[in-house]
This record gives structure tokens, sequence and C-alpha cells, in this order.
């Protein structure tokens, strides 16, 4: 089976990585009702996957009207924040980003899917703070970040990609520490089906009447025994792997995976 994303065989370091891509490619879909999966998580942990500063109405509304327009349907918000109403409508989380003296600042997310950290954890924060774990952001990569953001363009849509290792295919992952906590249990034999690639694939545009930015987040997993059933694809993952920077491996852990990934890669 082919796989959606396989950015592992283009970056192992952190990097910008945004190419545009085409109007039609912007939301990828194939989530026949995420509301399904997003409302019980807003139900039972609503601080984890909702925030809003406030003033932040005027350009969630524009965000809902530019969803709407993709899916070719009305949207009604009924009692909802339309932030929210939109990301119910589609598989990705949705994040709103507004320049607020001087700094771009992230001022409402509906977030499903985060990687390790929560909705009220980061709403408020702008690009430095977002990125303070991140090693080395805010000397090489901030500065062009926020010129992106700047200099976006009304009609262009960027994309980018990531990806991390992690012994779980859950897409809700506020926390890293539970499933970490699983990683002993792990048969070597089973290391295949026990760990997955997380990617995400995310996409920003200019909302354009009230100048924010949308920045949405798709989360895919695969298990990794569905990489490494293609060769060509296990020898670009194994190149990977080993090419990853010391700063990328520490900061996604990729050390508590390595004598479970070399079995995979290197057989028993
Ligand atoms: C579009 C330009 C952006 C770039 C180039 C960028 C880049 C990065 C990079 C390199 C990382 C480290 C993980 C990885 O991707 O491998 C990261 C993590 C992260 N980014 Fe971004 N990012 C961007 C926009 C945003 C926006 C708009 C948000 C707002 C939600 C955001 C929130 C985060 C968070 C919360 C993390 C995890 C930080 C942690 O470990 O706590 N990023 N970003």
């Amino acid at each position: 089976m082919s796989l959606r994303h396989a950015p592992w065989e283009t970056a192992a370091e952190f990097a910008i990585g945004l190419r545009p891509i085409a109007p039609e490619d912007w939301l990828e879909g194939g989530e026949a009702d995420p509301a399904l999966r997003k409302d019980p998580l807003l139900a039972a942990h609503p601080h984890l996957v909702w925030a809003e500063a406030p003033g932040s109405r005027p350009a969630q509304t524009e965000a809902l009207e530019m969803v709407a327009e993709a899916l070719q349907a009305s949207i009604d918000p009924e009692h909802r924040p339309p932030l929210l109403a939109a990301a119910r409508k589609v598989a990705d989380d949705l994040c709103l980003m507004e320049k607020r003296a001087g700094a771009w600042r992230l001022t409402a997310l509906s977030l499903s899917a985060g990687t390790f950290f929560t909705a009220s954890e980061v709403v408020g924060r702008s690009l430095a703070e977002l990125h303070g774990p991140v090693p080395g952001f805010e000397a090489s990569l901030l500065a062009r970040v926020a010129r992106i953001f700047d200099g976006l363009r009304e009609g262009l849509i960027l994309e980018r990609r990531n990806w991390t290792v992690v012994n779980s295919p859950a897409l809700f992952a506020p926390s890293s520490a539970p499933i970490r906590a699983r990683i002993g249990d792990i048969d070597p034999d089973r290391a295949g089906e026990a760990l997955f690639g997380r990617v995400e694939r995310q996409t920003l545009r200019r909302l354009p009447r009230t100048g924010a930015a949308l920045f949405t987040i798709r989360v895919w997993t695969d298990p990794l025994s569905r990489i490494a059933a293609d060769p060509t694809r296990l020898e670009a993952f194994a190149k990977a792997w080993r090419a990853a920077t010391p700063e990328f491996r520490a900061y996604k852990r990729l050390d508590l995976y390595d004598a479970l990934v070399a079995r995979l890669i290197d057989g028993p």
C-alpha cells in the first residue's frame, strides 16, 4: 500500500520546507464526518482541544467562510465560535495567526490531533514562544518564518510536512509521557506494528479581509511495517534515521526507539 506522505525522504533536520500547492489540494479530506471524532474530545477535554483569545472572532469568521468555500457548503456555526464550527467540518486542525503589536500570535485554535501540546497552553503565544522548545528555531528560522507570514500573498497556499516516530497510532496525543511509558512493553519482533511514522501535513494561507493567516495541521500515522514492506521505502527511512541531526533526534526523543528501529532496519 502506498503512503500519502513520506517526508523523511526529504529531510531529517529542522527545516522551513514550505512549498506552494494548488488551491484544489488545500485540504486533503477523506474523513467522512470529522465532528464524530472531534466533538467527544471537546466534551471530555475542552481546554486541551479548543482555545480563543479576545478579539479573534472577526478573523475566525473569515476562516469559516474560507473553509465553507473550499468545501462548497454552507456552515452554520449555531452556538459555536466560528473557527470551531469550521474545524468540525474538516479533518485538519485549524490555527488562527494574527499580527498583534508587531508579532504573529496564535489567537484561536481547534486542536484535536496535537503532537504533545494542548490548545490552552499555546493560545496567545507568538511564533518565537510557540517554537521555544525547538532547538535553533529562534536563531535560524524565526526571522524567515515571520517574513513569510508578513509577505503571504492572497491566494497563495503553502504546504510543509514534518515527521517523527511514536509508539501510538492515536491522533489525539496531548502529552508524550503516557505514550512513552509504554515503550518497554513492546515486543521487538513486533516493532513494525507497534511503532508509527507520525506525519504532520501543514498548510498556510492569508485571510485577506482581516490580514490574519490560517495554519492547518493534518496528522497521518502509519505503522512502520507499512514502510518496511517496500525495500526502497525502508532504505530511504533507514537513511533518514541514520542521517537525523543530533538536535532533531534529541528533540523528538528518537533515541527511545533506536533499538526497536534497528531491529526493523537490520533484521533480528
Ligand atoms: C509556517 C511556518 C512554520 C514553520 C516553518 C514551523 C516550524 C516548526 C518546526 C521545525 C518545528 C519542530 C518540529 C518539526 O516540524 O520537525 C515546529 C514545532 C512546532 N510548531 Fe511550528 N512552524 C511553523 C508554524 C507554526 C504555527 C503557525 C504554529 C501555531 C500553532 C506552530 C506551532 C508549533 C508547535 C506548538 C510546535 C511544537 C513545539 C514544542 O515542542 O512544544 N508552528 N515548528
